[in-house]
This record gives structure tokens, C-alpha cells and sequence, in this order.
């Protein structure tokens, strides 16, 4: 389980102090997917990035499946996230001086997996995603939509415990989209991960178990 206690996240910049997020608190079951979604600027990359440890929100407490991640060291917590957090970000953020193969090979080398084990499991994701010819290819050589599916499988190479998905469909045609959709439910659910994903696509929104709307920085009410 995760649970979410009165979180608040600011940002000091230029343009002065940007209150990201204010008071959030939720909980989210183990193996339930919850779909975020909100207008620009509404913090859900903020909220994605405390979730995944990226951002240390100044107030209130995170729990994901019994571990306090925002009172971590930061050994402790770049451990926590290697083992248990897979991030698909809105667009790829593929290692661009490594081939596909070397970027999801990279997360599982991560976690001490032997050579042999890499290269079985790099090869039957790659073929899961539908890309298995592209594993020497350098992430400039592919399409928007491939970079995204050699996202989601670098995310879930090493089963972790939460994917965390930054509108993984923003930047793709209706069709592209909802195969990336399929392919990350199914996933995501052979390999028993907690998702959490930011979009506007009704797509996931259909298949989620549980919404997050946030406004300005706080969970909107359902009666407004
Ligand atoms: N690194 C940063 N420094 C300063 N302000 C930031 C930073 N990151 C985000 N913000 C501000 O925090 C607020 C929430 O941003 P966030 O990126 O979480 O929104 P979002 O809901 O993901 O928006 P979008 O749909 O455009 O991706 C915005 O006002 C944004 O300008
Ligand atoms: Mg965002």
C-alpha cells in the first residue's frame, strides 16, 4: 500500500515561491492502478517526482509499502528506488549514448542481476514490446511511439514494486496510445506493479481503479 500523508511541495525559482502541491493526502492499494490528472501546472509531475523520491516535499509523509521514503537518506532511498520504482517519463528520457538494449540492460545490472539473466530477460521484453530487432538501435533511430515502449519495458525490467508514468501518451496518435495503454496494464500487471500514471487519456482513465483530480496543487473535491 501507499499512503500519501498531507504532503506539500514548493518550488523557490525566478519567478519567486511556486506552491506545487498543498495538503495532499490519499491512499493507493497494492496492484491498483490510479490515474492523476489535472490542468497544466495542477502538480502532477511534482506529485509523480515525490512519489519516486526525485523531490523531497517539505511537509507531511509518504509510506510506500512500509517504508518511509521521505525521512531516507539519500543512500538509503537511491537503493529504494533502484529495487522498487520504475518511471516512464512523458518523453522516454532514453540514455541517448546507449542502444535500446543497453538502456533497459542498465536498470537490471542496477540490481546485480548476472549477465546471462540480463540478456534472457532484455530479449523476451523487448519482444513483449514489439521491438525485438531494435536492440542495438540508438534511442535517436526510433519513432516517439517506440522510444515510449522501450520506456515501459526499461521501467519494469527489474518487477518493481510502483510504476510511476509521467503522461506516457501525451505525445502519441490515438492508436500508438492505446497500444502503449494495453502494453503497460498488461504488464504492469503480470509483474504485480502499483501504477500510478498523470494523464488526460480517457483510455487509462477507463481502465484505472481509482482517480486522482488535482487542482492548483490540491486534491479537488469531488463536490467541488
Ligand atoms: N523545478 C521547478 N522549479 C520551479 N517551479 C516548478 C518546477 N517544477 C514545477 N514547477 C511549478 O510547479 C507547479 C506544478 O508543476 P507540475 O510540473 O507539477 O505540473 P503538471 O500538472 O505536471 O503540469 P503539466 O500538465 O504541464 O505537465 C507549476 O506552477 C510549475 O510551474
Ligand atoms: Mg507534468
Amino acid at each position: 500500500m501507499i499512503r500519501v500523508q498531507g504532503i506539500s511541495k514548493e518550488y523557490r525559482s525566478g519567478r519567486g515561491q511556486i506552491q506545487a502541491l498543498t495538503d495532499v493526502s490519499f491512499t493507493i492499494e497494492k496492484n491498483n492502478t490510479v490515474a492523476v490528472f489535472g490542468k497544466s501546472g495542477s502538480g502532477k509531475t511534482t506529485l509523480l517526482y515525490c512519489l519516486g523520491g526525485l523531490e523531497r516535499p517539505e511537509r507531511g509523509k509518504i509510506t510506500c509499502f512500509g517504508v518511509e521514503i521521505h525521512s531516507l537518506s539519500e543512500k538509503a532511498l537511491c537503493l529504494f528506488q533502484r529495487r522498487n520504482i520504475g518511471f516512464v517519463f512523458q518523453h522516454g528520457n532514453l540514455l541517448s549514448y546507449l542502444t535500446v538494449y543497453e538502456n533497459i540492460a542498465f536498470s537490471l545490472a542496477l540490481n546485480n542481476f548476472d549477465g546471462k539473466t540480463i540478456a534472457k530477460r532484455v530479449h523476451e521484453l523487448l519482444e513483449k514490446v514489439g521491438l525485438a530487432e531494435t536492440g542495438p538501435a540508438l534511442p535517436h533511430e526510433l519513432s516517439g511511439g517506440e522510444v515510449q515502449r522501450v520506456s515501459v519495458a526499461r521501467a519494469i525490467a527489474h518487477s518493481p514494486q510502483m510504476l510511476l508514468a509521467d503522461e506516457p501518451t501525451a505525445s502519441l496518435d490515438t492508436d500508438t496510445g492505446r497500444d502503449l495503454v494495453q502494453l503497460m496494464f498488461n504488464m504492469g500487471r503480470e509483474h504485480g506493479c502499483t501504477m500510478i500514471i498523470a494523464t488526460h487519456d480517457q483510455e487509462i482513465i477507463n481502465l484505472a481503479d481509482a482517480f486522482l483530480p488535482l487542482r492548483d496543487g490540491k486534491i479537488e473535491k469531488e463536490d467541488g
